[in-house]
């Protein structure tokens, strides 16, 4: 969460600055700040909201500067919070938590300093200011502030009178950029990517030097790294929204190519090696969060019924406490989007520990996650910017559903042919317009319920999670059959209900629990490809979708699903890009 930029050379440097946070803006919008060295001195300028408020400091004069999107974990959202921190001599921007900020404030307030802020990060523009004092080197002051500091970070630090940034980096991703302009910094690439420039991802532990001649690289120890920077061509650089007027919108539009193109990518990546240890597999863990734990929640369906093979899905978040009884010849997959994910990292490394080989199923090259795994599938869906998750998903299924066919050809069984989906899926997209009808019930309800049986259950989940996500209503997605147990209690005239059917041998069972609801007033919305189920006289509304292999079936039952969220936060009046109190990435535990 929070997103980082820095830059030193040639060029004013708050313009690029200022162009690199829109660019992160996904990964927080609390608040934003900025600060600058001109003629040797510190200038700052931060506000509460979204980075759009700080341009008035466009036009502030020096070549090296620091900033910050934030999401707010330590103090309320507020200029007063915003980064980056001063305090002496030094101005810092940080991403990540310091857990032990407390006992080292405490120490600062005995030393009679004063705090100009509730972060935990303030914390450590105190420390380096003091180490600074002593060391009078900008670089070792903050390797040894580090040194006091546990929890997560990523660190861009200015000195006032010094011509440098130093960055660290700690379970916090941090790219070191540079180019014929100058060096940069950034917690993702795309925010400083362009023709001609070249970066490294730095690891934990390693520490950076910005100057205008370039960016060097140090270990823990302050010797330097010698690190093969690659190209950081257009094609890493954060997309537009083209002819949409959100990226949400045409991310969802995206699905049918994201869904070709993982295909494709994603045979090509079982290897030999991979092969032989699917071969060897006997029990399948999946690591995950959010949507991609609903991915998850779908290939288990998948895995479980077409490959014959025993797969548990965990919430990254709960994998370590749980601490699950290690069985022999059990391949861990991690799946997420950003690969940045604190807790599905967190869960991938603690996987390692107990023996597990680890597959990570990622959207994003170089992430953190793509380096901690043993294998990658890659996702191909192309740059994801809306903080809810739509084509990213679909290109998780493909992914995982490829390895789904190969763990049955591995064990001789028939598996369902994937090709035609990518198409399918635009068929879905062109009938799906129809859910633009089913607004104004949602937009009344008290609550919603999504509802489905097996694959259609997961789909329900995910379409649940994206309803609440962007449009605030309280919503469930629920096991058809689990309804009468408990939560029908809930159902009335105002809580519209979503059923997906997608699996005939299923039908009537998830029907049955259409009339339970029906029979308490509840308008029903169906998600289906069959026709005689949209006649039937509970149903209020239908999307009718294109058949295909049931186990497969949610990479299109969500599409509706994905779209009928989008419009229902429209007519909430919400920003379905940047919902409220979330960000796209959270690297964050
Ligand atoms: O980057 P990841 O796939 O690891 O992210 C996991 C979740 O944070 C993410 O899917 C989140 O639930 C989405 N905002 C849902 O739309």
């Amino acid at each position: 969460m929070c997103g980082i930029v820095a830059y030193i050379g040639k060029k004013r440097a708050a313009p690029v600055l200022l162009d690199g946070l829109k660019k992160l803006e996904y990964r927080g919008y609390d608040c934003a700040g900025v600060a600058l060295l001109f003629d040797g001195k510190l200038e700052v300028f931060k506000r509460q909201g979204r980075v759009e408020a700080l341009e008035p400091a466009r036009t502030l004069a020096g070549n090296a500067g620091i900033g910050h999107t934030r999401w707010a974990t330590h103090g309320a959202p507020s200029e007063r919070n915003a980064h980056p921190h001063r305090y002496g001599r030094i101005c810092l921007v940080h991403n990540g938590i310091i857990e032990n900020a407390d006992a080292l404030r405490r120490e600062c307030l005995a030393r009679g300093e004063r705090f100009s802020s509730d972060t935990d990060s303030e914390v450590a523009a105190h420390l380096i200011d003091g180490l600074y004092q002593e060391e009078n080197d900008l670089l070792r002051a903050v390797r040894r502030a580090c040194g006091r500091l546990s929890g997560s970070y990523a660190f861009a630090v200015l000195c006032e009178g010094r011509e440098e940034v130093v960055c660290a980096r700690m379970r916090s991703p941090l790219i070191v950029a540079k180019g014929e302009d100058g060096a940069f910094a950034a917690s993702d690439i795309g925010a400083v990517a362009a023709p001609g420039r070249q970066g490294c991802v730095l690891e934990d532990g390693e520490f950076a030097r910005l100057t205008r001649e370039g960016a060097e690289v140090f270990d823990a120890h302050l010797h330097p790294v010698r690190r093969t920077f690659f190209s950081l061509g257009d094609e890493e650089a954060l997309p537009g929204k083209g002819e949409y007027p959100h990226f949400m919108r045409k991310e969802i539009a995206e699905a049918p190519s994201a869904i070709e193109k993982t295909l494709f990518e994603a045979e090509k990546h079982i290897n030999s090696q991979l092969c032989e240890v699917l071969c060897q597999t006997e029990y399948l863990d999946i690591v995950a969060c959010g949507t991609a734990y609903h991915s998850g929640l779908c290939f288990q369906y998948a895995a479980e019924r077409i490959a014959h093979i025993r797969t548990e899905v965990f919430s990254a978040s709960e994998y370590r406490d749980l601490q699950p009884v290690a069985m022999p010849h059990t391949l861990t997959i991690a799946v997420s989007q950003s690969g940045e994910t604190a807790d599905t990292l967190a869960a991938a490394q603690a996987a390692k520990a107990r023996g597990c080989r680890v597959l990570a199923v990622t959207n994003v090259a170089r992430s953190s996650l793509e380096r901690a795994a043993d294998f990658v599938l890659p996702t191909r869906a192309g740059r994801e910017v809306a903080v809810a998750a739509t084509k990213s998903f679909q290109a998780q299924l493909a992914a995982l559903y490829v390895l789904c066919t190969q763990l049955a050809k591995g064990r001789n069984l028939p598996a369902p042919s994937l090709a035609g989906l990518a198409v399918l899926a635009a068929e879905t997209l062109a009938r799906s317009a129809a859910v633009e009808a089913w607004v104004p019930l949602f937009c009344e309800a008290r609550s919603v319920f999504f509802l489905g049986r097996g694959a259609d259950r997961c789909a329900a989940l995910e379409g649940s999670l994206k309803l609440k996500e962007i449009s605030y209503l309280p919503s469930e997605g629920y096991a058809a059959g689990e309804l009468k147990h408990g939560t029908l209690a809930l159902v009335d005239g105002r809580t519209p209900v979503v059923a997906v059917v997608c699996d005939e041998a299923l039908a009537d069972r998830t029907m049955n629990a259409v009339h339970e609801v029906y029979a308490r007033g509840a308008p029903v919305f169906l998600v289906t490809p069959f026709e005689a189920l949209a006649r039937a006289r509970e149903v209020t509304a239908c999307a009718l979708i294109p058949r295909c292999d049931p186990a497969f079936s949610p990479m299109l039952s969500v599409i509706p699903l994905q779209l009928l969220a989008y419009h229902v936060a429209l007519a909430c009046g919400n920003d379905p890009d940047k919902p409220r109190n979330l960000a796209k990435s959270v690297t964050v535990e």
